[in-house]
This record gives structure tokens, C-alpha cells and sequence, in this order.
């Protein structure tokens, strides 16, 4: 008979044994709840901050083998996608399950094309942002307020509901994105041309000016294109885990993904591609490189576009980028930061410090040489993230909203604070200690 798929575990605070099964792997950390030091103890809870070896959900979206630089999503190879598919038909895949045929696809691109436009009192709501509003700031604040048109979206039960908010914000993220853009730059708003691909009426939408149809470079729309593919979802990463957190509270979708473009927005997750840019740019040459790499390894500032948590190899995406950057500056010409990056690696890849972490390039250490090479703002790269995330994020969404398993996120927390005291009068407290290291000092 083959080992037993559990877990024997001695508590020596009693002497007594408990049998833990194991199932995928895992064990369930509830079942650490009958362990007890004696009776009236309340058992075990499992202690993970950032989460960092715990699983918080089944899923059957994206698969990453982080040793091996695997990336597939629902079983297909990044790499033959990137090669082979367009956005729309992967972004179908990850929230249908199942490559489309052609008459599938075809009704998903009008699906998609029925709701790129938006209610035109959110060009008025966009108009209140300051001109200089970073577009992450508008994508929050305006996919947080599609909520309050889209009020069938609550009936998050229901599958046409969720199917049509599906189709809405994959349709309407270029359209929101693209304003944002437009209004930090004082142009009109570009309403969308439908008989464009999906990355090409983004293109028109950005740059459009009085030309009757925007005409898009084919190879800078498909090297998009190929760019949304690549980060169209990333299983557990922190931007969809706030959202399935928000989710769980049975909130629209809009509310939800309106937290994940949050999320996305820090300089650690979807912000890194724009800080990349801003680290490459203050490097200035390759002969600076080896002044950095050592200040990076004293713990000042990160090496920004190296590393990941789940990643210990390449980033099966970092690869692919890199091959698309030729493809872009062999029309926009070769942004000469690129020298700087390669020149980066080249030295991170051989020095200990990274090498024994096993930091590697990730998604975004190469994402935005190409779109400053596009022409591209720095401020526009986590929004070029945000737009294509969102079929994963809605892929997600609905796989919480249908796992019977899941319910309201509630995690317990390690109390370490003051015990029980009485309340203090005024005139006899003591004056409050605001030394730097002074618990008292937190905010
Ligand atoms: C994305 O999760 C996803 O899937 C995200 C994403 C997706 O598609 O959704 O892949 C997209 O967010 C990619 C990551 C983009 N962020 C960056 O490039 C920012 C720079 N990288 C890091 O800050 C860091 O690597 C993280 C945030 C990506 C991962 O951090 P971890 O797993 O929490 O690792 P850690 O901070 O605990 O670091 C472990 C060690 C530390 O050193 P020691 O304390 O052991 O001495 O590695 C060091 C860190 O100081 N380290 C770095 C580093 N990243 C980690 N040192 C220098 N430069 C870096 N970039």
C-alpha cells in the first residue's frame, strides 16, 4: 500500500497525536484549529503574512511552475499563444476555459466590440481629475463608478449578468484607458473604431487626431497585442488576490476590479514596469551599471524588474518580451536604454547576491523599454498591464463567485498588544513617548 497522504503531528505541550490529511499537497489550516494546549484554548491558526506558502483558493486558470519558468494558461504554453493566438481569443480561453472556434470567436469580438463605448457622463467624471492625474488614479476612481451605472452588476449569482459584465469591462478598459490618456494630454476624447482589432482601436483611441481613420502600425499592434497576451492573468498574484478578497463580500465586479487596479498600481507589482524605466533612466549608461548593482546589493533601492515570488528561474514572459522588443525598434528605432538593461542582467546573472535569491527578470524588466520605445508616457505602463489583467481578473472573479468552497475572506490575526487596562482621566496621563522606535510612533 502506497504512504498515507497525511500528516502525523505530536504536540509536546501534551504529548498528544492528531492525524492531518494531506490533499493536493496542502493541509487544510482549519484542521490545525484541534490542537490544544488544554480545553479552553481556542487551537492552532496557521501564521502567514503576505501569504507567502498558503493557498487561498482552487483554480483551473493559470498554471506557473515557478523553478521550472512554466506559464500556461488553461494548459496551453505561454510561448504558443504569444506565437500563435491574439488577445481576444486567449482572453476567451481564460474565462471560457476552452479555445473558440471560429464562429465562437467571431460572436465574442462583437460581444467584446458592443460595449467599447462608455456612458458619456464618465468623459464628464474624467474631466474632474487635475491634468497631470496619474491614469492609474482615473482607472480606479473610474471603473470604481461603472458600478453605479451598471446596477444589474450586483446579481453577481446570475450567469448572463456576469457574462454581460465580462463583456463590458474587457470592451471598455482601452476605451477608460485611453481617455485617461487623452486628458493628461488636453486632446478630445477618441470615441472607438469598431472595424479595428482590439489593440488597433486602442491605438486610435490614444492617437487619433483629425485624420478620418486612424491607421495602425501592424507590427506595433501586434507586438501589443502579443504584450496583452502575455499578461492577461497570473494566477494568485496581488492584485487578483485583493480582488477575489473584495469579491468574496458578494460586491459587483466593478468595486472588485476597481481594487485589483489599485493593487496593480504599487511600485512592487504592476507599478515596477514604470519604475523600471525610472531606474534605467537615472542609471543613464551601461559603465553606471556596476555602481548600482552594488548599491542594490546593500539593500539601497531594488534592482526594479528582477525577482518574483513565485519565479525562482527566467520569467518564461521576460523571454518572450525581449524578442518582441526587436520587432518594435525595427520601426520606432532601438530605445538605447535596452543596453542598459542587457547590461544589467548580464552582470545580476553572474553575481551571487541574485544568483543564491534567484532574482531573475520578470514580466516588467523589459515591458517598458518597448512601450517608452512606442511612445508611450511612464505614467500609461501599469494601465498598459491593467487592460489586459482585466480577463483574468473577471476569470477569477467568476471562479470565486461559483466555488462552493469559498465565503467571506476573514483571517485571524497574532494580537500583540497591550492587555487590559482601565481607562485614564485626562489630567493623569503621561506624556506620550514619540521616540522614533516608540510603538506609540506608528502613524
Ligand atoms: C509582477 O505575483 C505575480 O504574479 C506578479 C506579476 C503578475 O503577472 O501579476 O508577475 C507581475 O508584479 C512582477 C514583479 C514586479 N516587481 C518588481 O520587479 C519589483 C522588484 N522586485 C521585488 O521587489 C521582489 O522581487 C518581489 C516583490 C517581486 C518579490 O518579492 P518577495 O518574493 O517578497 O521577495 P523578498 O522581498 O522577500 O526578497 C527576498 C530577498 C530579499 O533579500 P534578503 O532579505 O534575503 O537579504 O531578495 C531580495 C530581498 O531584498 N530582493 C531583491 C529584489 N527582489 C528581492 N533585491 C534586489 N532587487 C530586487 N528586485
Amino acid at each position: 500500500m502506497g504512504a498515507k497522504e497525511s500528516l502525523t503531528i505530536t504536540d509536546n505541550r501534551t504529548g498528544k497525536q492528531y492525524e492531518i490529511p494531506i490533499e493536493n499537497g496542502t493541509i487544510r489550516t482549519a484542521d490545525l484549529k484541534k490542537i490544544k494546549a488544554s480545553p479552553e484554548d481556542g487551537g492552532l491558526v496557521g501564521y502567514d503574512p503576505a501569504l507567502t506558502n498558503t493557498a487561498t483558493c482552487k483554480s483551473r486558470i493559470t498554471y506557473i511552475d515557478g523553478d521550472a519558468g512554466i506559464l500556461r494558461y488553461r494548459g496551453y504554453p505561454i510561448e504558443e499563444l504569444a506565437e500563435k493566438s491574439t488577445y481576444l481569443e486567449t482572453a476567451y480561453l481564460i474565462v471560457k476555459g476552452e479555445l473558440p472556434d471560429g464562429k465562437h470567436l467571431k460572436a465574442w469580438q462583437n460581444n467584446i466590440i458592443a460595449h467599447t463605448m462608455v456612458h458619456e457622463n464618465i468623459k464628464r467624471f474624467m474631466d474632474g481629475f487635475r491634468y497631470d492625474a496619474h491614469p492609474m488614479g482615473i482607472l480606479v476612481g473610474t471603473i470604481g463608478a461603472l458600478s453605479t451605472f451598471y446596477t444589474d452588476a450586483k446579481d453577481i449569482f446570475d450567469l448572463e449578468s456576469r457574462r454581460l459584465q465580462t463583456r463590458r469591462l474587457i470592451g471598455k478598459m482601452p476605451t477608460i484607458a485611453a481617455a485617461a490618456y487623452r486628458h493628461s494630454r488636453g486632446l478630445p476624447y477618441v470615441y472607438p473604431d469598431n472595424n479595428l482589432s482590439y489593440t488597433g482601436n486602442f491605438l486610435s483611441m490614444l492617437h487619433k487626431m483629425t485624420e478620418l481613420v486612424y491607421k495602425p502600425d501592424p507590427v506595433l499592434e501586434r507586438a501589443l497585442d502579443v504584450l496583452f497576451i502575455l499578461h492577461a492573468d497570473h494566477e494568485q498574484n496581488c492584485s487578483t488576490n485583493a480582488l477575489r478578497s473584495v469579491a468574496s463580500s458578494q460586491v459587483d465586479p466593478y468595486s472588485a476590479v476597481a481594487a485589483a487596479v489599485a493593487a496593480l498600481y504599487g511600485p512592487l507589482h504592476g507599478g515596477a514596469n514604470e519604475a523600471v524605466i525610472r531606474m534605467l533612466m537615472e542609471i543613464g549608461s551601461a559603465d553606471r551599471v556596476p555602481a548600482y548593482i552594488d548599491k542594490f546589493k546593500k539593500g539601497e533601492g531594488r534592482l526594479m524588474g528582477f525577482g518574483h515570488r513565485v519565479y525562482k528561474n527566467y520569467d518564461p514572459r521576460a523571454k518572450i518580451i525581449k524578442r518582441v522588443a526587436d520587432e518594435v525598434f525595427g520601426v520606432t528605432g532601438k530605445n538605447p536604454l535596452i543596453d542598459i538593461a542587457l547590461e544589467l542582467e548580464r552582470i545580476a546573472l553572474q553575481d551571487d547576491y541574485f544568483v543564491s535569491r534567484k532574482l531573475y527578470p520578470n514580466v516588467d524588466f523589459y515591458s517598458g523599454i518597448i512601450y517608452q520605445a512606442m511612445g508611450f508616457p511612464l505614467t500609461m505602463f501599469p494601465v498598459l498591464f491593467a487592460i489586459p489583467r482585466t480577463a483574468g481578473w473577471m476569470a477569477q472573479w467568476a471562479e470565486l463567485v461559483r466555488d462552493s468552497e469559498q465565503k467571506i475572506t476573514r483571517p485571524r490575526q497574532v494580537y500583540i498588544g497591550e492587555q487590559v487596562r482601565d481607562y485614564i482621566p485626562i489630567e493623569k496621563r503621561p506624556e506620550p513617548d514619540m521616540r522614533e522606535d516608540s510603538v506609540s510612533v506608528e502613524i
